[in-house]
């Protein structure tokens, strides 16, 4: 996108008026004045206008029939990575059966998985400490003490439903938004 396109405005346009002065600012700044109006522009029309791409991204199906009990698998959604993991009886059991006291940001295990469903736990992927993305989702990861995921970059670890068990990290792994479809299959977003 640049400045220097032609507008497709009519005299009547609210941006017409502005036409004479990008005209101006591009024969004084030309190549700078372009990358500034395209930089403000990009966003609005981003978010006026989703274009069909973005709008396929938003939400994401994801087919669990492939994942076998005591593995995961990493789902890309908006961007950012997407951890489906398919917990084991000992894991469930481990989740619930936690201290909220021990726990840094407490919160049961029952407010992270969707009721019903307490086999599958859901989180995005990203550590709550500087962002790198945490270990443990391929069957040759190491997954901390806790079983769920560890972050190489400073130790942070994870459990079996996402919490934050060893700092540095502060805070709980996030959940998505997302639900169910039916028992072999999540919508993401
Ligand atoms: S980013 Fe994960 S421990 Fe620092």
């Amino acid at each position: 996108m640049s400045a220097t396109a032609p507008a497709s405005h009519g005299p009547g346009h609210p941006h017409a008026a502005d036409q004479g002065k990008r005209d101006f600012l591009k024969l004084v700044s030309g190549a700078a004045a372009a990358i500034g109006v395209g930089a403000i522009a990009w966003p609005l029309i981003d978010s006026m206008n989703p274009s069909a791409d973005v709008l396929a991204l938003s939400s994401v199906e994801v087919d669990l029939t492939p994942v076998p009990a005591g593995q995961g698998i990493t789902v890309a959604w908006r961007g950012k990575p997407v951890f489906v993991r398919h917990r084991t009886e000992k894991e469930i059991k481990e989740a619930q059966d936690v201290k909220l006291s021990e726990l840094i940001e407490p919160q049961p295990d029952s407010e992270r998985v969707k009721a019903g469903h307490d086999q599958w736990i859901v989180v995005i992927g990203i550590c709550t400490h500087l962002g790198c993305i945490p270990l443990g989702n391929k069957p040759t990861d190491p997954r901390g003490d806790w079983g769920g995921w560890f972050c190489p970059c400073h130790g942070s670890q994870y459990d079996t439903s996402g919490r934050v068990r060893h700092g540095p990290a502060p805070l709980n792994l996030y959940l998505p938004q997302y639900a169910f479809e039916s028992d072999s299959k999540i919508k993401i977003g």
